[in-house]
């Protein structure tokens, strides 16, 4: 292949799959101001209606195109900052107060698009839908999240590099003892190993074939309304066992994503008290310095370009049956 070719990520998934949840931000950070996101290319105005409840529509005004997240939320409604025209929850335009006429005639045809959102984990999940003819369906997100018997911490970062990007990297266990070799957690094992990959109805699994329970040595692949990927690291004290990672990647726009790593452990009584203690004084700068360690390769690999001139190995199955995968789901969507 000629490596000065110029490479694109497939336009169908680029900017993320259609039809899908995200998580977009976490709870805490939607307070009496509107704010002001770009999620899957959009952007889009995240805000509190009067009973709590989270809205999320198209952040931009009908007027004029000024952007809502820089106004307010009044009595209720999102007020632009520009001109003072007023949405209510729905995204109708329900104020124009600069004209009567345009009040009675022009508002009530004029409509934001609006977005599906709940509050669920710690996080605020949109659905962004392709064809707003078809109904939204169910928020599926993993048990353990909402499972009284795990305890975790949300990680969110954001790092310079395409979404896909960061899920290659999500189905490339071997990556482990290289890149993290010099960390606490991932620094044990063989540097060697065959890789095998398992399709599942919603999904597929790549795991090492030579180790298990020993550094990352497998990941799960979940995609049908909601994508995300499931991993157990083994630490090897404080209090020793397996840490979940339940791991989003948010497509910002084409170059940049939103990456969730919510750590989850099955501890009780006084393990759960003293991992949590730990997490926050000790493991939380480990992880931290891990993730960095991804960050950096990642928005080193030059985009879609890098896939120009790579070589792929067997050890490669992951990154090879994710691609496939992918491409499966999108063309399985534009055939509906
Ligand atoms: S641009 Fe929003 S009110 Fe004028
Ligand atoms: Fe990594």
């Amino acid at each position: 292949m000629n490596a000065s070719k110029q490479i694109e990520f497939e336009p169908e998934l680029k900017l993320g799959i259609q039809n899908m949840w995200y998580p977009i931000c976490q709870s805490g950070h939607v307070k009496e101001r509107p704010l002001g996101l770009q999620r899957l290319g959009h952007d889009i105005v995240v805000w509190r209606d009067p009973h709590g409840k989270i809205r999320v529509h198209d952040d931009r005004c009908l007027h004029r195109g000024a952007k809502l997240s820089v106004g307010m939320v009044v009595d209720g409604v999102l007020r632009c900052a520009y001109h003072g025209w007023c949405y209510d929850t729905s995204g109708q335009c329900v104020a124009i107060p600069t004209s009567k006429i345009a009040q009675a005639k022009l508002a009530p045809r004029l409509q934001l698009e609006s977005f599906e959102a709940h509050e669920r984990a710690g996080l605020v999940w949109a659905y962004f839908p392709e064809d707003r003819s078809v109904p939204v369906p169910p928020l599926v997100i993993p048990e353990e999240l909402e499972d009284p018997e795990y305890s975790g911490f949300i990680c969110e970062a954001e790092w310079g590099a395409n979404w896909i990007l960061i899920m290659e990297n999500l189905a490339d266990p071997m990556h482990g003892p290289f890149l993290h070799g010099q960390s606490l957690t991932l620094s044990r094992g063989a540097l060697e190993d065959d890789m095998r990959t398992t399709r599942s109805p919603d999904g597929f699994l790549v795991e090492r074939e030579g180790q298990r329970g020993v550094n990352f040595d497998w990941s799960e692949f979940y995609c049908r309304d909601s994508i995300w990927v499931r991993l157990d690291i083994p630490l090897p004290f404080g209090p020793k066992g397996i840490l979940r990672i339940l791991c989003f990647a948010t497509p910002i726009n084409e170059d940049r994503s939103l990456v969730y790593f919510l750590r989850y452990r099955k501890l009780s009584g006084f393990k759960r008290a003293y991992w949590r203690f730990l997490y926050r004084t000790f493991w939380v700068n480990q992880h931290q310095k891990v993730i960095e360690q991804d960050r950096v390769i990642l928005e080193s690999l030059r985009g879609a370009q890098s896939r120009a001139a790579e070589h792929l190995a067997n050890s490669d199955r992951g990154v090879t049956e994710l691609r496939k995968f992918l491409r499966e789901k999108v063309a399985c969507r534009s055939q509906r």
